[in-house]
């Protein structure tokens, strides 16, 4: 079986890896050369554990492939993914020109009955328009080709991913014949043998659920934001309630963690863009408004407890800050919390001193020179008078904490993350400011 992954950001570059893993032959297309040159050398755009090895080792057992000619690679193969970017558009809904521009581009060259799947993230609606954008170039060829177009999308955590493709808790797909359906069971096949289910429906459906996933994820995370808070006020402790519901099973424990707001390239453009279908269809998602309200707020929260513990008085003041991605085991910036954490610090006159494991370099390449990249962790807190912890790196929860007192002015540490435990941080000497805490 023969297999083309058109886009070769996070989703196509893990989706082909992971295809060719099992034994398929992948070839993933982009149209920017420089990225393509350097995967067929091994070299990765993107930093995602236990990626590189598979790319390795695949590429030089000759199943995986590496063009920027989508024409050659499309003629034999029975199903190509378009794996490309959906941009938020300018009023919030997301961009389909480059999902159109590769159906567009698969109409001028397929030449023998293939599976179509949407794998980007698109708004209920786009399998048709991708439907009728392949339906248009073969029209101009005069050619009467039949195809389908499904709808597979994925759910694959940044940091995670590899497992959570090669091992998914379930797959879904959207199609709209007995012949695709046998193509995409037959393709997923080796990802089933430990009894995950395959959920095969219609188009709409499946584009339908993968909002309502990522929508259903950061509900429940804005709500234990919002329970934090309260919890704050009322002299209650997050933790605690956050196991005391997380055991009923109807609730669960996953995703229940508050911190100082969800980003990532996912969740905050997922949200926008259901309310924005919705609202362009006459419905208003009130729940849904209330979760990216919740989550702009907690963006704030951290800054604001800062801001109070120095009296409104950040002029001069340097924090050290503890991560920079939008969370652990990835280098993604996009919308991360860091981002409005050091605008807020920077905007009241203060100074960061900045350490992330791993998105240093992607960070500098958003933030600039405003703040001061360190070494390590602990060259962050010298001459810094507070500690803040960002994104919860291993690395970071179990450190040396006479250091940490050595090195900074004052023992503060405002933890987003809740990685510390208040009581013990407060037993060690420290000032502790957490999300939802008893300090
Ligand atoms: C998310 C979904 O979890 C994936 O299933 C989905 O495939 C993916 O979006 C996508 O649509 O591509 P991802 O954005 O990689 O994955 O990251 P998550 O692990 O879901 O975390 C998202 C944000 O929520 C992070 O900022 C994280 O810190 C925050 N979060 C997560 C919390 O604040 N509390 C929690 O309890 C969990």
């Amino acid at each position: 079986m023969k297999i083309v992954v058109v886009g070769t950001g996070y989703v196509g570059l893990v989706t082909g890896t992971c295809f060719a893993e099992v034994g398929i032959d992948v070839i993933c297309v982009d149209i920017d050369a420089e990225k393509i040159n350097n995967l067929n050398n091994g070299i990765l755009p993107i930093f995602e554990p236990g990626l590189e090895t598979l790319v390795i080792k695949n590429i030089s057992n000759g199943r995986l492939k590496f063009s920027t000619s989508l024409k050659q690679s499309i003629s034999d193969a029975g199903v190509a993914f378009i794996a490309v970017g959906t941009p938020p558009g300018e009023n919030g809904s997301a961009d389909l020109q480059y999902v159109l521009a590769v159906a567009s581009e698969i109409g001028q060259y397929m030449n023998n009955y293939s599976v179509i799947v949407t794998k980007s993230t698109v708004p209920v609606g786009t399998a048709q328009k991708v439907q009728m954008a392949i339906q248009k170039e073969l029209e101009n060829r005069n050619l009467n080709i039949s195809f389908d177009v499904a709808s597979n999308p994925e759910f694959l955590k940044e940091g995670a991913a590899i497992d959570d493709f090669l091992k998914p808790d379930r797959i879904v797909v959207g199609i709209s014949s007995k012949q695709a359906e046998e193509v995409m069971r037959k393709l997923y096949k080796p990802f089933l043998l430990n009894g995950h289910p395959i959920i095969f429906m219609d188009v709409p459906s499946a584009e339908m659920t993968k909002y309502a996933a990522n929508s259903m994820l950061a509900t429940k995370i804005s709500f234990m934001n919002d329970i934090a808070n309260l919890c704050e006020i009322m002299g209650a402790d997050v933790n605690m309630v956050r196991k005391g519901i997380g055991s009923d099973a109807r609730i669960g424990n996953k995703f229940i963690y508050p911190g100082i707001g969800y980003g990532g390239s996912c969740f905050p453009k997922d949200v926008k863009a259901l309310i924005k279908t919705a609202a362009e269809n006459g419905y208003s998602m009130k729940i849904l408004q209330a979760v990216e309200a919740v989550n702009e707020y907690q963006k704030t929260v951290l800054f604001n407890k800062l801001n109070n513990r120095f009296q409104g008085n950040l002029e001069g003041k340097t924090i050290a800050m503890w991560g920079l991605s939008f969370k652990p085991n990835t280098d993604d910036m996009r919308e991360a919390p860091s981002l409005v954490l050091v605008d807020s610090i920077l905007k009241a006159g203060g100074n960061v001193q900045a350490f992330d494991p791993v998105a240093m370099k992607e960070a500098r390449h958003i933030i600039g020179d405003k703040i001061v990249y360190c070494k390590n962790e602990y060259d962050t807190l010298i001459n810094a008078d507070a500690l803040m912890i960002v994104t919860e790196w291993t690395d970071f929860r179990s450190p040396n904490f006479d250091k940490i007192k050595t090195l900074l002015n004052n023992a503060i540490v405002f933890d987003g993350r809740n990685i510390f435990d208040g009581k013990e941080m407060n037993e060690l000497g420290f000032e502790y400011y957490g999300i939802g805490t008893r300090n």
